[in-house]
């Protein structure tokens, strides 16, 4: 259960921004040619793919890094509301209904409620900005998560000056999500940022990857993705979101204070009381493969390490 590294190249990257208009009026290029396309070559009846997120443009906090295989990241998932076996979560979450779906605003903010998702992001120039966006897993990986920066929704909600924490709760059904019947987590899932954290733009929220509709195990419809910091942090299916004045109590810190931190920013250099974090395996890669180095936040230090300045991350882990 992690998220790890991966270095950003910003003047690498400045050619991979995609201008407005001309990424517009590509989506539109490229609309009008799959239909023509379709209508050549499909037989009557039979209905083509066109992935939903084909056109979305490469982010400016993407890293040029090969994505791992789509099929893992897919069929090797952590959600512990349906199993703790990462392979069986694929079938089991088919089960959860991912539209319509509701997301409550509450806490220090002005504009709270309950809001459509689709309404969020139909109402926002957000779709407009959404880019690709690739991030490495204590096992790492790399998923061209397609989404928005997190700052982008939560300023609609305006948040007030008390608001120094986010807190993000994924559903409870326990119907559906059989995981929640038994007590391996407290529920529902909890995860928090503080508020600068959820502002930095690398903070992001994900409704698809690799060009296509988020897989309902891997978070759909809204999930989190936050790769400076260890995976869990990273919560699915999100329904409610709320600013606080004070630290939100987070699953995973609840289940196990000692070993899971609020913060737990990924660093080679803070243990886990039980394993090393010093390295990680690529998701997909034989046994023989090396482990590899990992990096202090997941190798986007110089993006995010100020915001720990003077942070004793030891103990703040
Ligand atoms: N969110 C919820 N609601 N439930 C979970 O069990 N698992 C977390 C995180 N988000 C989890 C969750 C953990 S431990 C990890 S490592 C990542 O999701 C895994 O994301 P992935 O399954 O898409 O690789």
């Amino acid at each position: 259960m992690s998220f790890k590294l991966l270095s950003t190249k910003k003047h690498h990257l400045s050619h991979e921004i995609t201008d407005k208009r001309v990424f517009e009026n590509r989506r539109k290029i490229i609309k009008a040619a799959a239909g023509t396309v379709i209508a050549s070559l499909i037989p009557a009846g039979v209905k083509a793919e066109i992935k939903k997120y084909a056109d979305v443009p490469v982010g400016p906090y993407s890293a040029s890094l090969a994505s791992t295989d789509y099929e893992d990241v897919k069929n090797y998932t952590n959600y512990y509301e349906f199993t703790t076996n990462k392979t069986d979560s694929t079938v089991l979450a088919r089960a959860l209904k991912t539209s319509p779906w509701s997301v409550t605003v509450a806490g220090e903010a002005e504009n709270t409620g309950v809001f459509n998702l689709e309404d969020i992001l139909k109402s926002n120039p957000l779709e407009e900005r959404v880019y690709r966006f690739r991030c490495v897993e204590a096992w790492s990986m790399v998923v061209p998560w397609i989404g928005f920066p997190l700052a982008n929704m939560l300023k609609r909600f305006k948040p007030t000056s008390k608001a120094k924490y986010v807190e993000f709760t994924t559903l409870y059904n326990p119907d559906i999500m059989i995981g929640q019947r038994g007590n391996v987590l407290e529920w529902p899932y909890v995860e928090g940022l503080r508020i600068d954290e959820a502002m930095h733009p690398l903070s992001f929220m994900a409704t698809g990857m690799y060009d296509d509709e988020l897989p309902a195990q891997n978070g759909a419809p809204l999930r989190l993705v936050v790769p400076w910091k260890y995976g869990f942090k990273s919560i699915k299916a999100i329904v409610k979101i709320r600013f606080t004045q004070t630290m939100p109590a987070t699953a995973w810190n609840k289940a196990g204070p000692d070993e899971y931190g609020f913060y737990s920013n990924v660093n080679p250099d803070v243990p886990h009381p039980r394993w090393s974090q010093s390295r990680e395996r690529v998701l997909g890669a034989s046994i023989f493969t090396p482990k590899r180095k990992t990096e202090i936040f997941n190798g986007y230090g110089a993006e995010v390490a100020s915001l720990y300045a003077g942070m004793d991350l030891k103990k703040y882990f």
